[in-house]
């Protein structure tokens, strides 16, 4: 069976999964919104199919099976919960929104319509990432430390924070992801954040530093830190488990253990094309087992980044339960 794919939104991230399902069997990308009409043009021009700026008229006028929803945090408004209620596979662009009212809403539209859905977090189809798993599996994780050392993203919307929530809600969901899929769920949380050094960046509101103190509820402990300055650094993980030692990012993976060290490497361009393969597959058969996180899953790290904020504007520790 083919299946058959608009987008809402056409932008960066769009235009990558655009090139890999251009690529994988069973795949047919059918239309294509942006509130950028040409964009949507572009795309439709390359990959054939109808261009539309307005997502309500695509899902009016076009036969779907399923849609890839890659918006900015803030401009996620009722895109998820159309779709779902129109019977529409959702695939959807981390972080899922800009605050937990509004995910909850999509994820509850998901739940009540039972379509399938993917939160786009494609570290989980590293082999890093597996590799990490399979090192720790059923042994006692001690800490989790994690980095985003970023540099500063060109899209407008990424400097200001009631559009994309910072960088901790961003891009270090990544990381925070990576620490959940790990490490399991966070109980707590204690955020400094601050905007130290990109001060001259027209519009910037977005703190340039910041660090999250975290307790998971198995009583493991860790930490995140996140920086846009440029040059930026290095993004990844340090896992503490029974006497074993696990670091890893999108390409690297290293094991400690008394034995001594063992590396691999992995090429992280293949994770994206899994991410999409998994839920194409999912969608033409019903099988969601290729689906690493589902649109639940990916609101728990989502609240994660949401505490984070919280903790850092109040001063005060945040329960996850709470927000
Ligand atoms: N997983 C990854 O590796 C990865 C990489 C980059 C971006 N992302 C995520 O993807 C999302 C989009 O990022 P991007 O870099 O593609 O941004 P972008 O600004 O390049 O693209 C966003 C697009 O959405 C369009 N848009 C905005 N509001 C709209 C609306 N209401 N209806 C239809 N279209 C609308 C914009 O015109 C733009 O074309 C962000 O949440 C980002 O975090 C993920």
């Amino acid at each position: 069976m083919s299946v058959r794919i608009g987008f809402v939104g056409c932008g960066g991230i769009a235009n990558a999964h655009m090139q890999n399902l251009v690529k994988i069997d069973g795949a047919e990308m059918v239309a294509f919104s942006d509130i950028v009409e040409e964009k949507a043009r572009k795309a439709a021009d390359q990959y054939g199919g109808k261009a539309f700026a307005d997502y309500r008229a695509m899902y009016d006028g076009v036969e779907m099976d399923a849609v890839y929803v890659c918006l900015p945090p803030f401009a996620h408004t009722d895109q998820e919960i159309l779709a779902a209620q129109a019977g529409l596979a959702l695939f959807v662009e981390k972080p899922l929104a800009l605050t937990m009212d509004k995910a909850r809403e999509i994820e509850a539209a998901i739940a009540d319509a039972g379509v399938i859905s993917c939160a786009a977090y494609h570290w989980r189809y590293h082999d890093t990432a597996k590799w990490a798993r399979e090192a720790l599996a059923g042994g006692t994780i001690g800490m989790v430390l994690g980095w985003w050392m970023g540099g500063l993203p060109g899209v407008a919307w990424w400097r200001v924070q009631d559009q994309s929530g910072g960088q901790i809600l961003e891009q270090t969901t990544h990381i925070i992801d990576m620490a959940r899929y790990l490490a399991g769920e966070v109980e707590r949380v204690s955020a400094e954040m601050a905007l130290r050094v990109m001060t001259d960046v027209e519009n910037i509101s977005v703190p340039d530093v910041g660090t999250v103190n975290l307790r998971f509820a198995s009583g493991a402990i860790g930490n995140i830190t996140n920086s846009c300055v440029p040059p930026g650094w290095k993004n990844g993980l340090v896992v503490i488990g029974d006497r074993k030692t696990v670091i890893f990012d999108q390409s690297n993976f290293e094991l400690r253990t008394s034995a001594g060290a063992e590396t691999r490497t992995f090429q992280p361009i293949a994770a994206h094309f899994r991410e999409s393969e998994g839920f194409v597959n999912a969608v033409a058969t019903g099988d969601a087992s290729g689906i690493l996180s589902d649109y639940s899953d990916g609101v728990k790290s989502l609240a994660v980044s949401i505490a984070a904020n919280k903790s850092a504007q109040t001063g005060e520790p945040v329960m996850i339960a709470d927000v």
